[in-house]
């Protein structure tokens, strides 16, 4: 059953929240991070379009199991057709898809991508609202947002959003050329006078005192926490460090579901980094297999995988293609179609 995110956003306490990071916010971490007080968690995100093209890209960028809830998938689209297709193909396995028009990067902005999307709140919206149109609530539609320079064009984006029928945004408080600056709080500030959506304030959560901090100061409903909660995944519990038991619980998750070596090591190299003294941390980040990272976390903690974690059981995820071969069926006959216009623009919300 889908779980009601708005509902959840609109309940008086905070509501906290895992980011979606590329590599990172995996189904072994969103596992961990639910283990500490994490109410929702994001995917990384993934590309729509190779989605909907490739079973490949599908088995290789979408895992989950039954416990696995609440969950947003976020994708990276630039076409409706795109964008749609993806939902319709995911929605039985989430509770929301999320729209990425954050990403800074060269190649997803030259590509309109990410960033570059909050520049064309017209085709944002037509985005949201086309997902909206087709997939019934509580399912939510969302989009995480960047700031941009002048804070009345982002007032005007989030505004467009609301109006298209967005179930919240998330605010990152910065602008794209912003790096490790601190957030633009005013301007979070004054998104939360200007819309009605519930908003979820992103930036600098680094333990449960500054996600207090920003939820009291915002008078956002949710606070999200990317680079804080891949430092120390039980951040949102009030652990001020990755605890031991939060590194026993990811030998555990890791020795059940299948997980590369780069995957589980990196979530540890993350989660050390404020805990190990810098030359055994040297030595640690540079481990070059699973066996002599366990022995060194043996020899270090006296931990090694052990059985606090039941085996899970993989979603065996059927998608639906369908849709797509519907839609692609029309798109031909649209472009192949030499009286076009006279039948109109029925279709131009497909072939977009
Ligand atoms: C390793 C990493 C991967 C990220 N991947 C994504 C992503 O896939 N989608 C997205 O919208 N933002 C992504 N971000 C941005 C974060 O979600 C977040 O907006 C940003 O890091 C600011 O939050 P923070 O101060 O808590 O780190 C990523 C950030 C990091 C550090």
């Amino acid at each position: 059953m889908t779980t009601d995110i708005v509902a959840m956003l609109k309940e008086p306490q905070m509501t906290k929240i895992c980011a979606p990071m590329v590599r990172y916010s995996k189904l072994q971490f969103r596992t961990l991070v639910r283990r500490y007080a994490c109410d929702i968690c994001f995917t990384p995100m993934i590309m729509a379009n190779s989605f909907v093209q490739s079973s490949k890209a599908r088995e290789n960028e979408f895992t989950t199991y039954k416990e696995d809830k609440p969950l947003v998938v976020q994708f990276a689209a630039n076409t409706v057709n795109d964008f749609v297709s993806a939902t319709e193909m995911i929605a039985p396995y989430g509770d929301g898809v999320d729209l990425n028009c954050g990403c800074p990067q060269r190649w997803a902005m030259k590509d309109g991508y990410g960033a570059d999307l909050l520049r064309k709140p017209e085709l944002v919206s037509d985005l949201i609202c086309q997902v909206r149109n087709r997939i019934p609530k509580p399912f939510a539609v969302s989009a995480k947002i960047r700031l941009l320079k002048d804070i009345r064009e982002t007032i005007m984006l989030c505004q467009a959003l609301e109006k298209a029928g967005a179930s919240f945004l998330t605010i990152h408080a910065r602008t794209p050329e912003m790096r490790n600056e601190p957030i633009e709080l005013d301007s979070l500030k004054l998104l939360r006078d200007c819309v009605r959506l519930p908003l979820v304030a992103n930036g600098d959560v680094k333990d449960l005192e500054s996600a207090r901090t920003l939820f009291r100061e915002s008078g956002c409903e949710g606070v999200m926490s990317a680079r804080g909660i891949l430092n120390n995944p039980a951040l949102f519990s009030g652990h001020s460090t990755t605890p031991l038991v939060c590194l026993q619980d990811w030998l555990d998750i890791t020795s059940t579901v299948p997980t590369e070596f780069q995957c589980f090591h990196h979530h540890l190299v993350f989660m050390l980094e404020k805990v190990l003294p810098k030359k055994d941390r040297v030595l640690f980040n540079n481990l070059q297999n699973r066996s002599s990272v366990l022995d060194f976390l043996e020899n270090y903690y006296d931990i090694r995988p052990g059985t606090s974690f039941n085996s899970i059981e993989l979603t065996k995820c059927t998608f639906n293609t369908l849709h797509v071969q519907q839609r692609e069926k029309y798109i031909h006959f649209w472009e192949d179609d030499t009286s076009s216009d006279l039948l109109g623009n029925i279709f131009s919300d497909i072939a977009s």
